[in-house]
């Protein structure tokens, strides 16, 4: 992979440069809530500019269905890209239409413009290859030098991320080049005990990841929604917590394999539980019921781990060597089924282990939570990517950085 320090060397001065980045945040109306992504791709963009390239920067945001979706517009992550770099970003009101020919056309060495959503047109994440080609060539005709830099995104096999590299000379930017470096290290030569967490809500989501950290990790630690199909495949009923009953059959066979591999599959031994869902925009108290995991009353639905399973995932986390987490232990958005959450991040600081946070949502919530994103070893910007890396799986876009 061709690195920005590469492309530098040899010029990029009055050069049309595609970033694509993957802007995805969270929005609450207008209002960005979590800005880690930006920040993420701001330097490889920053040093472009700096070097008097003309920089595009392209994003998907949220899943639109292939045309225009105002509430998925970019327009406020242009405002925030311009307050990170300190210098104005332009703004496309399309992806390859008037306004985005007009305003790449205004660039003067060094400013910076940013395209409206790429999925706002349909042939960005189309399954035909034609579809996806005609995007990437509207794409391509804007551009000189295409910079791969969008880590959350490379495992989508989308014309910006896999079509458009191959139609212009490419390099990968430093934040894709750091996520590369530090899962890399994942899956070589890890510091032991190497202890993984994994929560979120779909038991299915993590099957890959499962199957393969069966072969690498000492320990895994199951938390969140996914923790109730383990728990029910143990013959626990669940109420009506998240459950994937088709999965049960895998989590089986994965308990089995762990047992016989000298892993420790750890499943919560206490949670919270509610008859109702909590309310997230009012935050008002839930009361939540602590119940034994293998005592949750029918009509209640387990939305947290509970402070046994706190401490004792802390004391599994105390000698680690290396931590990988991804996923959330509980409904980490209302404070009542927030301390699972905590008390996972907390374990990962407390240990003299190198920890990584996998994930939008574990990244977002560390951060909402008020923890110091610096106190971790690394971030990632990507979940379903860094959890796709971690399968052993080839990701497009890092794949179309190759050659
Ligand atoms: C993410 O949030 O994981 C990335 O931005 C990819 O988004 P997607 O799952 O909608 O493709």
């Amino acid at each position: 992979m061709k690195t920005i320090d590469e492309l530098l060397q040899d010029g990029v001065e009055g050069k049309r440069v595609f970033v694509r980045a993957d802007l995805n945040v969270p929005l609450n109306g207008t209002t960005i809530t979590d800005d880690g992504r930006i920040r993420a791709v701001a330097p490889t963009i920053a040093k472009l500019a700096e070097a008097g390239a003309k920089v595009i920067v392209a994003s998907h945001l949220g899943r639109p269905k292939g045309a225009p979706d105002p509430q998925f517009s970019l327009a406020p992550a242009a405002t925030r890209l311009g307050e990170i770099l300190g210098k104005p970003v332009t703004f496309a009101t399309d992806t390859v239409g008037d306004s985005a020919k007009a305003t790449v056309a205004a660039l003067a060495n060094g400013e910076v413009t940013l395209l409206e959503n790429l999925r706002f047109n349909a042939g960005e994440t189309s399954k035909d290859d034609a579809e996806r080609g005609a995007f990437a060539d509207q794409l391509a005709a804007l551009a000189d030098i295409y910079v791969g830099d969008g880590f959350g995104a490379v495992h989508r096999k989308h014309a910006s991320v896999f079509d458009l590299p191959a139609r212009l000379p490419h390099a990968a930017g430093d934040l894709i080049a750091t996520e590369v470096g530090v899962l890399k290290k994942l899956t070589e030569d890890v510091a032991r005990p190497y202890v993984v967490v994994l929560g979120g809500a779909k038991v299915s989501d993590k099957l890959g990841v499962i199957d393969n950290l069966l072969e690498k990790a000492d320990r895994i630690l199951i938390g969140g929604g996914m923790s109730y199909t383990f728990l029910k495949a143990k013959g626990h009923e669940v109420g009506i917590s998240l459950l994937q009953e088709d999965q049960i059959p895998v989590c089986l066979e994965y308990l089995a394999r762990a047992e016989k591999r000298g892993v420790e599959f750890v499943l919560p031994v206490d949670v919270l539980v509610s008859a109702d869902f909590p309310d997230l925009k009012t935050k008002a108290p839930a009361n939540p019921e602590l119940v034994a995991s293998d005592a949750i009353p029918a009509d209640k639905e387990g939305l947290d781990i509970g402070p046994k399973t706190r401490e004792l995932y802390a004391s599994k986390l105390a000698d680690a060597g290396t931590v990988f987490w991804n996923g959330p232990m509980g409904v980490f958005e209302h404070p009542d089924y927030a301390n699972g959450t905590k008390a996972v991040a907390q374990g990962l600081l407390d240990s003299d282990a190198f920890t990584v946070v996998g994930g939008g949502d574990s990244a977002a919530a560390v951060r909402l939570l008020g923890f110091d994103e610096n106190a971790f070893g690394h971030i990632s910007t990507g979940g379903g990517a860094s959890l796709e890396y971690l399968e052993g799986k080839t990701l497009p876009g890092l794949a179309a950085l190759e050659d």
